[in-house]
C-alpha cells in the first residue's frame, strides 16, 4: 500500500482537529514505510500500539469538544469512534499475536473508514464547535 499526505480538503478549520487528523496519516505512514523498508515486527507493532493510543486520544478530545459545545448527536457519534476504535485495537493484536503481514486491504480500510468520518461525521459539530469559540 503507498503511503498518502492528508488530502487538504479534509481541513475542517479547526487547528486542533485538524493536527490530530493529520497524525493519522502519519502513523499509517510510518508503519507502512517501516513495514516496505522490512523492518522487524516489534518496530511495526510498536506504531500500531502507537496508533491505537491515538485513536483513543483523538476521539476522547473530540468527544470532550463536542460535550462542552452541548453538541445533540454525541452518543451517535461516539458509536462510531467506538466502532472504530474496537477495529484497531483488533488489528493490533492480530499483528503482535498472529504471524500476519500487513494486509493492504486491512491498511485500506483503516484509511477509508477515517477517511470517510473526517468528511462525513466530523463536519457535523464543525459549527457549533465554532460558535463555542473552538
Ligand atoms: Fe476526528
Ligand atoms: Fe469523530
Amino acid at each position: 500500500m503507498k503511503t498518502q499526505e492528508m488530502p487538504p480538503g479534509f481541513c475542517l478549520g479547526i487547528a486542533l482537529i485538524d493536527n490530530q487528523h493529520a497524525r493519522f496519516f502519519e502513523l499509517m505512514n510510518r508503519m507502512i514505510e517501516a513495514d516496505t523498508r522490512g523492518d522487524n515486527r516489534d518496530l511495526v507493532a510498536q506504531i500500531i500500539a502507537e496508533l491505537v493510543a491515538y485513536v483513543a486520544d483523538h476521539f476522547h478530545t473530540e468527544e470532550d469538544l463536542m460535550a462542552r459545545c452541548g453538541y445533540p448527536d454525541l452518543g451517535e457519534h461516539v458509536l462510531l469512534h467506538i466502532q472504530f476504535a474496537g477495529l484497531v485495537e483488533n488489528f493490533h493484536t492480530k499483528y503482535v499475536n498472529e504471524d500476519i503481514g500487513l494486509d493492504d486491504e486491512v491498511l485500506g480500510y483503516l484509511v477509508e473508514w477515517f477517511s470517510n468520518h473526517i468528511r462525513v461525521e466530523d463536519p457535523k459539530y464543525v459549527l457549533l464547535a465554532r460558535e463555542n469559540g473552538f
